[in-house]
């Protein structure tokens, strides 16, 4: 009959308003638990979904191309081109399992840097190292030198400055790995592989099981 079809039709658009309710309260709280947690694929996804751009992998250049010889132009639009270069660097850098990529590497000639020694992304545009201090004398690597590492000296604490993707200027200072890191990644924007300062080649049989270094391409 007609009032049982009302019911019906009634009974149904409550089931679906409430499934409406339900996945909003998840959504929701997915949203929440997301933000709790600190992590550079939250940082790359929101930002995907905020500026609705596709980020690419680009193909990482090795030793033997002059490309990573030639010094880096600095970068002076800071417009969507650099924003998608800066996506694609990092989506790069994780997906090869590195630590620091430099635009060079992607074939690109300009002073835009990448990394995350594990405490999140840098972006760095234009870096200049201001102040050294202190010696660390470590194993390196390099994702345009792949199968190879080597014992690098480099200073202790960086302090450096940079502009972000937007212009603005910043400072930072860094110790430890993510000084080497910086010192790395500014020496690709001046033509300089690693191979050309390290003390000495490592290889596997110096250390077999190294998880650490294994991971410290840049
Ligand atoms: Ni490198």
């Amino acid at each position: 009959t007609a009032e049982m079809r009302a019911d019906l039709v009634r009974f149904f658009c409550f089931q679906v308003f409430h499934f409406a309710q339900i996945c909003f309260l998840i959504d929701w709280m997915m949203g929440k638990c997301v933000h709790c947690c600190k992590g550079v694929g939250r940082d790359l996804t929101t930002r995907q979904k905020e500026r609705k751009i596709s980020m690419a992998l680009r193909r990482i250049i090795c030793i033997e191309d002059d490309l990573l010889r030639k010094k880096s132009r600095p970068v002076d639009k800071f417009d969507e081109k650099l924003h998608k270069l800066l996506d694609d660097m990092a989506e790069t850098m994780y997906n090869a399992n590195g630590v620091g990529l430099a635009a060079p590497q992607v074939a690109v000639l300009r002073r835009v840097v990448v990394m995350d020694c594990g405490d999140g992304l840098i972006e760095m545009v234009n870096p200049e190292i201001i102040e050294t201090e202190g010696e660390q004398d470590g194993p390196e690597g390099c994702l345009s030198v792949p199968g190879r590492r080597g014992m690098v000296k480099r200073p202790m604490k960086v302090r450096a400055r940079f502009q972000d993707r937007n212009g603005e200027w910043y400072e930072i200072e860094a110790e430890e790995l993510l000084a080497r890191c910086i010192m790395h990644e500014t020496d690709h924007l001046d033509g300089q592989l690693y191979v050309d300062i390290m003390s000495r080649e490592l290889f596997d049989e110096d250390d077999p099981q190294d998880e650490e270094t294994e991971d410290s391409k840049a």
